[in-house]
């Protein structure tokens, strides 16, 4: 719980959250890749699994072999050994539906800022799973990013993950005067949720991928329970033009989620990625939506929750869930304004 000390709550609710084994529970269940060291693997090469972006022991038992393989001085035996050692130590076993819908009930939603949306996402932004918000310019994707870097801070009985909150922007529009203004309308001190709130700008898709060996290596230390990507795409389309670089680019994005998804598990966070769209010259006039999101497939398969944000009246906008494992499609008014995504106004 050190890290919970530094979070935007009173002490008196620390102490009682502190009690709360089954909050404990939600965010202690990954293991650090330096465990491996009381199983006979020596300290440079947990070292090295670490910096590879291989911080946790679930991490190693998620991987395929190929890409242990990967990291320098990991031989084929090497990688054999250390799968063992991880299974054992998080073996992949079969459950109960029972079980599972136990553990479900049990997952933590991050409140969105507004009641209608948190209703209808049934609570809010699901952790250890990828949201992923598409709309067309200002309609409040990057405002709920914002939101959410403060709700997950908050304590679980106020729709918060008791977590730090990681945002990769590739836009250069992160702004944290806006959650200095979020922070106040919660009451909770904006000193304290600025410095939980951990930032980089990627400039290109290479370094977009490459910041999430430091994000691993950052999670396993501190307790976090949002990672926001905004935007996951833009930097793809601009590095990648054209048809003949169209599958290059489909596979590094397909990577890149792959590894989201990865830590959405590893580390029970709530990942959420923004997606601009595009004209859809498929619909034409017959088309409900002239516009459709970014990266085709791959991002739609990836993304557990899609939803579409669409521009209402005034501040308002409307959220559409598009696809969800437990969601049917339906829609819900919200609003921003400037303590971010509110209830929708009249
Ligand atoms: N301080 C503020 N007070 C009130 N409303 C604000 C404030 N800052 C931003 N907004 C609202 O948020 C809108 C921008 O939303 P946002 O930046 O989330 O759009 P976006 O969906 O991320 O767009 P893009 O695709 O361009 O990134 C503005 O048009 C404005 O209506
Ligand atoms: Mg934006």
């Amino acid at each position: 719980m050190a890290a919970a000390t530094e979070m935007a709550v009173e002490p008196t609710q620390m102490e009682e959250h502190a009690e709360d084994m089954e909050a404990e529970e939600a965010y202690s269940a990954y293991c650090h890749v330096s465990e491996l060291e009381q199983h006979g693997i020596n300290r440079k090469d947990t070292e090295k699994l670490a910096s590879a972006g291989f911080c946790t022991v679930q991490s190693i038992a998620y991987a395929t072999l190929k890409s242990l393989c990967q990291v320098k001085g990991v031989s084929d035996a090497k990688a054999q050994k250390l799968r063992e050692i991880a299974y054992k130590i998080v073996p992949s076993t079969f459950t109960t539906a029972a079980a599972e819908l136990e553990q479900r009930q049990n997952m933590v939603q991050l409140s969105t800022g507004s009641k209608e949306l948190d209703k209808l996402l049934e609570g809010g932004i699901e952790t250890g799973s990828l949201t992923e918000l598409y709309g067309e310019f200002r309609t409040g994707k990057t405002q709920l990013c914002h939101t959410l870097c403060v709700t997950a801070q908050l304590p679980l009985d106020q729709g918060g993950g008791e977590g730090k909150a990681m945002y990769i922007d590739t836009e250069g529009t992160f702004r944290p005067q806006r959650l200095v203004a979020i922070a106040e309308r919660y009451g909770v001190a904006a000193e304290m949720v600025l410095e939980n709130v951990v930032y980089a700008r990627a400039h290109n898709s290479e370094q977009q991928k490459e910041l999430l060996k430091q994000a691993c290596s950052l999670m396993s230390e501190d307790r976090f329970s949002l990672l926001v990507v905004d935007s996951a795409t833009a930097l793809y389309r601009t590095d990648y033009m054209g048809r003949g670089e169209l599958s290059e680019r489909q596979m590094q994005l397909a990577q890149f989620l792959r590894a989201l998804t990865r830590m959405s598990a590893e580390f029970g966070i709530a990942v959420v990625l923004t997606n601009q769209v595009v004209a859809n010259p498929d619909g034409m006039s017959f088309a409900k939506d002239a516009t459709k999101p970014i990266g085709g497939n791959i991002i739609a398969h990836a993304s557990h929750t899609r939803l579409q944000l669409k521009k209402a009246r005034g501040e308002n906008r409307v959220c559409k869930v598009i696809d969800s494992p437990s969601i049917a499609e339906s829609e819900a008014s919200f609003s921003v304004g400037p303590a971010g995504v509110e209830d929708a106004k009249e």
